[in-house]
């Protein structure tokens, strides 16, 4: 019998895109499609096994061995740094993490940059690297809201269309680095299961490549 691969799926738009991808390479689970509620999928014909996790929390499952592999934003990978295989870029949920500001911010380099942000470590590392001293506002979400009210001078967020910024009068002053989904594994798992994961990997390869 096949060992069964646990594929962490980030749940939502993005997951979708992803199972499609794992489905065109071969690893179909029909009864995903069936029910929108259940987290738990199996197929054991293709001895995969499918959850459907938050996305922020794939890269917990996977470095802790609940899940063999999975699918997570570069961003959750940088700003966590967990102990996993980055093992392919999907190229899927392509975006950035970028410093908006509104148009009328000027930077005073006599005095701390606020910072709102939910990716407190991304943004710590990329003024650290600058030597550019900032306070972080942790903030969980609406983050366009702390220049406007005058909670922060910038943001350190995620832009995808650009649509989020424009609504609320911000403009992106610097892109700190490109983001898109990242196939990562278990380091245990990997070594364990590494047939099955190379197998899953290379499928999934070619499928990028004849997609491109
Ligand atoms: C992200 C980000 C921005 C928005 C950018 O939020 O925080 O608000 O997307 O996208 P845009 O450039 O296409 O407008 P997301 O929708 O992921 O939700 P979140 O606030 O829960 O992170």
């Amino acid at each position: 019998m096949k060992t069964v691969l646990n594929v962490a799926l980030p749940k939502g738009r993005l997951g979708e895109k992803v199972y499609d991808l794992f489905e065109k390479a071969g690893f179909e689970c029909p009864s995903i499609h069936e029910n929108n509620r259940k987290l738990i999928f199996e197929n054991p014909e293709k001895a995969v096994r499918y959850f459907w996790v938050k996305p922020s929390d794939v890269a917990i499952y996977v470095e802790r061995g609940a899940a063999d592999i999975g699918v997570a934003g570069k961003d959750i990978l940088l700003e966590y740094e967990p102990d996993v295989y980055e093992l392919l870029d999907l190229k899927l949920g392509r975006c950035r993490m970028a410093v908006a500001a509104r148009a009328d911010f000027r930077d005073d380099p006599r005095r701390t940059l606020k910072v709102a942000t939910k990716f407190g470590n991304i943004a710590q590392q990329y003024y650290a690297s600058r030597g550019r001293d900032i306070d972080i506002i942790h903030l969980n979400g609406s983050i366009e809201l702390a220049p406007i009210l005058g909670l922060s001078d910038v943001i350190v967020d995620i832009v995808e269309t650009g649509t989020t910024l424009k609504e609320n009068q911000l403009e992106v002053v610097e892109t700190i680095v490109p983001i898109s989904a990242r196939l990562i594994a278990n380091k245990a798992g990997f070594k364990f299961k590494s047939e099955a994961i190379e197998e899953i990997v290379a499928s999934i390869a070619k499928q990028l490549e004849e997609s491109v």
